[in-house]
């Protein structure tokens, strides 16, 4: 597993091509003028362990932003820069170590610096060169987004992972491969599980985990579990990490860790609010939902809002509508249990969204014409819609202008991608700045539809030429189609649903 340059990353088995909103400028704006902070201007933005590189692509196509990011896999970094240059689009990747980069004297001076899935599984010393890039390249005011696998969620699995490591570590052979090792480091612990292991029988949580494992993507487990690092960790010793670049937590990137009301009973809520110190109050926080993964934005420099200042700004903001209202159920799960969404609130507040073929409305116009729901209700709505993400912020119209055109070649990039695999399933919005998932038929579907317009049946036909070629069948309720005729009959099924339903809104989204 091990190479010279990897220090004990996975490298034989490349990440997954995945795009995560959290790391958009748009999306983090809003999470910090929500919690009441002065969001920084959009200038250079550097992704750190930018894996496949999909997000800092789409960021580069549908952002203001000067995109650089670095990954020191250079099949990944060269993904990344093949999409760039395939779309004619400008951003600087590199495949350089946190430790290259860290000694550059020519980087800009960011206003973001960020990284999504890289804290946990690097060593001390990684950990130690990226503060050291935060400390020398993050401007003042500049916001660190960093995700992190976070105690006490992890605490009864560590054991778990030790002993899966520790088999493929001395039991594992370069014969087996990494999917190999894997799969027989699963099966062991599985007998543990069998020969009934005190330590399985005292945390059932645990037990489950390893099903979820046992049924997941061998790419996200080799990474998830397998790299030499994994180290979660509580937010109180994260934010000690930071402090040396003089960074103090902001606002959580994962809207719905915002809204009390779904994690804390009224008792807890009330415990927090006595708790004035931030960091013994996220520790607290985590403890009461026992927190797995924090999605944490920092800044070099709060500056908060007064009252005013904050709506004045939340105000002027737009925000998009990704998902047909009439699908968006009206209650979810979370810490707190089952939790029903106000129908008073919610169905007026989304059919107002919906109704101008979903265009991005204005939150003073939200206000203006819901005078009956106040506004710390609709900002609250409005961050568990963007929590659960049904609702994105949207840029203002100027920079929708200036990006658009870039994200029409990345996306037609994407969608010509789509011929050979379903391994990217997003396209990038100028409208949002940041990604919209659209998976690989209906890519085909927009790709048909681009190059001969026609009727679904036509984006059908096409996308059943290119998919018969690979021997690549549907699926229905389980059941793989084997006869050309059922797999037509699907895709138009699935081309009229498209046409029908999910079109116009990539449409007004830029996308389609
Ligand atoms: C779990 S992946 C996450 C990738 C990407 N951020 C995403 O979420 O799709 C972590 C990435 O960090 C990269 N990485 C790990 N250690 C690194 C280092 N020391 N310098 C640069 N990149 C590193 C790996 O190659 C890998 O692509």
């Amino acid at each position: 597993m091990d190479d010279a340059w990897n220090e004990g990353y996975v490298t034989e088995i490349g990440y997954t091509h995945g795009y995560y909103r959290e790391l958009s400028p748009s999306l983090q704006r809003f999470a910090l003028l929500a919690a009441g902070y002065a969001p920084p201007d959009e200038g250079a933005y550097l992704e750190l362990g930018s894996g496949q590189g999909l997000s800092a692509c789409i960021h580069a196509a549908a952002t203001p932003c000067d995109i650089w990011a670095t990954d020191f896999n250079p099949g990944q970094a060269l993904n990344a820069r093949q999409l760039l240059k395939s779309a004619d689009i400008e951003a600087q990747v590199f495949d350089q170590s946190f430790a290259e980069l860290a000694q550059r004297d020519d980087l800009p001076k960011f206003t973001h610096i960020a990284g999504h899935g890289i804290w946990t599984w690097i060593s001390d010393t990684n950990r130690t060169q990226i503060v050291d890039v935060l400390q020398r390249h993050l401007t003042v005011g500049g916001a660190a987004y960093l995700s992190y696998n976070t105690l006490p969620g992890w605490g009864s699995a560590l054991s778990l992972r030790h002993m899966m490591c520790l088999h493929a570590e001395v039991a594992g052979t370069q014969a087996d491969g990494v999917s190999g090792q894997i799969d027989n480091a699963i099966a062991y612990v599985q007998k543990l599980v069998q020969t009934d292991a005190l330590y399985f029988r005292t945390h059932p949580e645990v037990v489950e985990r390893l099903k979820q494992i046992q049924g997941a993507d061998r790419y996200y487990i080799a990474h998830e579990y397998f790299n030499r690092n994994w180290q979660p960790m509580h937010f109180a010793d994260f934010a000690k990490w930071l402090a040396p670049a003089k960074l103090e937590f902001a606002a959580s990137a994962h809207l719905l860790d915002q809204v009390d009301e779904l994690n804390l009973s009224n008792e807890a809520q009330a415990l927090l609010k006595e708790t004035g110190h931030v960091v013994l109050r996220e520790n607290l926080r985590d403890f009461y939902v026992n927190q797995f993964f924090r999605r944490d934005i920092f800044l070099r420099g709060c500056r908060k809002l007064s009252a005013l200042e904050q709506y004045e700004l939340l105000d002027q903001t737009r925000f998009a509508l990704q998902t047909p209202w009439a699908s968006i159920p009206l209650k979810m799960e979370c810490p707190v249990g089952e939790v029903g969404l106000q129908e008073a609130v919610y169905i007026p507040l989304l059919e107002l969204m919906a109704h101008d073929a979903y265009r991005p409305i204005r939150l003073s116009e939200l206000r203006a014409k819901l005078p009956k729901i106040s506004m710390p209700q609709i900002l609250q709505s409005i961050k568990i819609l963007i929590g659960l993400g049904h609702v994105h912020p949207a840029q203002d119209e100027k920079v929708v202008e200036a990006v658009r055109s870039r994200t029409v070649r990345l996306n037609r990039e994407i969608c010509r991608r789509a011929r050979f695999n379903g391994e990217t399933m997003f396209l990038a919005s100028p409208v949002i700045g940041a990604g919209v998932m659209v998976q690989r038929i209906e890519q085909l579907f927009l790709l048909a539809r681009s190059e001969h317009e026609g009727k679904p049946e036509n984006w059908a036909r096409t996308a059943w030429g290119i998919l018969e070629q690979q021997a690549y069948r549907l699926k229905k309720e389980g059941r793989r189609l084997e006869s050309p005729e059922e797999n037509i009959a699907e895709l138009n099924l699935l081309a009229t649903a498209f046409a029908a339903e999910r079109l116009a809104i990539l449409q007004t989204l830029g996308v389609a």
